[in-house]
């Protein structure tokens, strides 16, 4: 039975995700990004020799005892999902080798349409400790409409935008999530094992959704899904069953500024440098959208959006074609053109091209 309610907009729910998704009216999301137990503790097939676990990941809420006990369990929440999304939603799950193969499967069975499979390239795996096999540098996402008659959003120019003006391929390399941006506990250690990098979401909300769409997030976890929803101008429901995890999530979204909300799109390159996308910068947080960029002179100023384009006037879109439009030339070097500010002083924004990489 289901019970029909006030969506909890923007909320993170604390509990089980099957039994409080059961309780949500059908049809009432416009997209799910699912990152749900990886199933690792199975195969044990990351331990190290003294048993601990290569990538931290020894956590209660990864303890199933048998495949057909993870396939019962997938089945569920993916029936929930595809129950509560609009006819056009789609959705995302994210996993690896353990677990993805599995859900793709059952996601199929259930009526889902794959649109692609994603693979997020990470720039910094855990090496492989026993050398036995090859080192695991991605995940895998698989992104599905509700179904094969629905008509799916794809923001195909703003994704072209975030990756100077060339079709966005169907591999991210992206890097793991650390910094400041990972959630640590009072003793300074990570708070949670698998906490997803907010570019990732940056792209995948980018791609798939509009301003004031509803994203359900059911393994919330840190709450990445929630703080790139809110700041994209999303909505978002998360929910998480781990009290600690909730709790941190909850604060995070608090923290979290809405970027100044403007729209679209794009950038090239130089030989010598690494061919770094504008729009990367503004995913990774180097800049962020709603800053302003200059001319050396600050004849003109330019704003920076979401997905890495510029707006100037009525002129819009990569680094190199506003450059170009404002100063009425056939083409213009967007990285030397356009600078921020830094203490005072302008610096060429292609600077950020040489931050490295963590
Ligand atoms: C892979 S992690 C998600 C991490 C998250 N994407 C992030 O960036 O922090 C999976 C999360 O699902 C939660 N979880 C597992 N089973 C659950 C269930 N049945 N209901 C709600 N949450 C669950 C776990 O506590 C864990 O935090």
């Amino acid at each position: 039975m289901h019970i029909a309610r006030e969506l909890p907009l923007d909320q993170i729910m604390l509990g089980d995700s099957i039994r409080l998704m059961r309780m949500l009216p059908s049809g009432s999301v416009d997209c799910v990004f699912a990152d749900p137990p990886y199933n690792l503790q199975l195969k044990g097939e990351l331990r190290r020799p003294d048993d601990s676990l290569v990538d931290g990941v020894d956590e209660d809420w990864d303890r199933f005892t048998d495949f057909a006990a993870y396939d019962t369990f997938t089945r569920e929440w993916l029936t929930e999902c595809r129950r509560l999304l609009r006819k056009d939603g789609t959705l995302w799950v994210i996993g690896s080798y353990h677990n993805i193969f599995r859900i793709g499967a059952i996601l199929q069975d259930l009526g889902f349409w794959i649109l692609n499979d994603v693979i997020w390239r990470k720039s910094n795996p855990m090496p492989n400790f026993r050398g036995r096999r090859f080192t695991n540098a991605h995940e895998t996402m698989i992104w599905a409409a509700r179904g094969r008659d629905s008509r799916h959003r794809f923001n195909y120019q703003a994704m072209k935008s975030l990756n100077d003006d060339i079709q966005m391929r169907s591999d991210w390399f992206i890097p793991l999530c650390t910094g400041a941006e990972r959630m640590r506990n009072q003793h300074g250690l990570k708070l949670h094992p698998t906490q997803k990098p907010e570019a990732l979401l940056h792209r995948v909300l980018l791609a798939s959704t509009s301003p004031e769409d509803i994203v359900l997030d059911p393994f919330a976890g840190t709450g990445t899904t929630a703080a790139v929803a809110k700041r994209l101008h999303r909505h978002f429901i998360g929910i998480e069953r781990h009290p600690a995890y909730a709790e941190a999530a909850i604060g995070r979204v608090q923290q979290t500024v809405p970027a100044p909300f403007l729209g679209q799109v794009t950038t090239p390159s130089k030989r010598d440098v690494p061919r770094v996308p504008f729009g990367s910068l503004v995913e990774r947080g180097l800049i962020a959208p709603g800053a302003t960029l200059y001319d050396r002179a600050r004849r003109v100023s330019a704003t920076v959006t979401a997905d890495g384009s510029l707006v100037c006037g009525t002129a819009r879109g990569s680094i190199h074609q506003v450059g170009a439009a404002v100063q009425n030339a056939p083409s213009c070097n967007g990285w030397t053109f356009w600078h921020m500010e830094q203490d005072g002083n302008l610096v060429a924004i292609d600077v950020l091209r040489s931050v490295p990489i963590a």
